[in-house]
């Protein structure tokens, strides 16, 4: 096999050009402008950005799972070679639960409270295995549930009876209970203390070396993505900025805005030094400048930026920015 085509076996999701509009009146505003990124098989690919940059919409267009007003512009979700965006009913449900699995922000008020976490683990193995007899659903369910770190026992408890971190353990088992091979996760633990928050990250990345998925780890808390991910992808308002190996993003930031986001998070390991953090206010989508759509805040502006949106420039095979400053 040449090295072209070895690595196109291991591209898992490639998203290409993807953009994603809401229609609010008369007006169409752009909340994912033109994305292009891909994740390999058994990778971890962090997707950051400040709050309203449209990860989240990236997410739901991802699985196909978007609704009015949101509309695809433009572009491709191919995976494993196929375009998400053009299948029908029937392989849709088999890609989300089978293929892929999404775990959303809020996921552990999604669990149904009058229904035993038993109960709900069961439904989706069922739902998708009428074979399997209740015993093995049964098995299988407690192994889910061992698997994340809960106690068998509180199989048959409700979601009321388990605590927060608890509640998205048990999502997350029931998001690995048909074997995805992508996991798609915005935000899992933004509701949770930060050292449960660390606890399940742990986890995650224990059950990724058990079962080798992919994941798409949505999240605007970079230091938390740094230690689990592979890459990590920036957005600014809809566009991607950066793409590079986790490391050099967190170390070696190119693009402005990558500066300042790095520098509003504590490093774990590393120097201390002062946050100084991004200054301004994020863009208003719906007046978008002509030029870069961080000039305003960009204390590295040139006279270029005002007028010209800067391509996303290759600075090495792994890392790309879109800055003129780099060009
Ligand atoms: N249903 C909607 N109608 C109109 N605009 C929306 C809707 N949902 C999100 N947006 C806008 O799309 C942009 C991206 O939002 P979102 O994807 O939720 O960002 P993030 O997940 O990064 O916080 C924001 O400007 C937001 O206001
Ligand atoms: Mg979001």
């Amino acid at each position: 096999m040449t090295e072209l085509a070895n690595q196109q076996a291991e591209t898992l999701l490639d998203i290409r050009g993807l953009s994603v509009e809401y229609l609010v009146g008369d007006a169409r505003l752009r909340a994912v402008d033109k994305v292009s990124f891909t994740v390999n098989k058994g990778e971890t690919v962090g997707l950051a950005g400040e709050s309203g940059c449209g990860k989240s919409t990236l997410a739901f267009a991802l699985a196909k799972l978007h609704k009015p007003p949101a509309l695809i512009a433009e572009g491709e979700v191919l995976y494993k070679g196929r375009d998400v965006l053009s299948f029908d009913d029937e392989e849709l449900r088999r890609f989300r639960w089978k293929e892929t699995s999404v775990v959303f922000q809020s996921a552990m008020n999604c669990l149904n409270p009058v229904i035993s976490v038993n109960a709900q683990i069961c439904d989706v193995l069922s739902a998708h295995h009428p074979e399997m007899n209740r015993g093995e659903l049964q098995d299988r369910a407690r192994e889910l549930l061992k698997v994340v770190g809960i106690h068998p026992d509180r199989l048959d408890q409700y979601p009321h009876q388990f605590s927060g971190g608890m509640r998205q353990r048990a999502v997350l088992a029931i998001s690995l209970a048909l074997k995805p091979q992508l996991i798609i996760m915005d935000e899992p633990t933004t509701a949770l203390d930060v050292v449960v928050e660390r606890e399940i990250m742990d986890q995650l990345s224990e059950l990724k070396k058990q079962f080798g998925f992919s994941i798409l780890l949505i999240s605007h808390d970079l230091s938390l993505m740094g230690e689990i991910t592979d890459r990590i992808a920036v957005m600014y308002a809809g566009k991607l900025v950066e793409i590079a190996p986790s490391e050099e993003v967190l170390f070696n930031p190119q693009h402005p805005y990558t500066k300042g986001l790095v520098n509003s998070f504590p490093h774990l390991l590393g120097e201390k030094k002062e946050l100084t953090g991004i200054s301004g206010n994020p863009l208003n989508l719906y007046s978008p400048p002509a030029g870069c759509y961080f000039e305003e805040r960009c204390p590295e502006r040139i006279e270029r930026c005002k007028s010209t949106d800067p391509a996303l420039i290759t600075l090495n095979p792994q890392h790309k920015a879109k800055c003129h400053l780099l060009g």
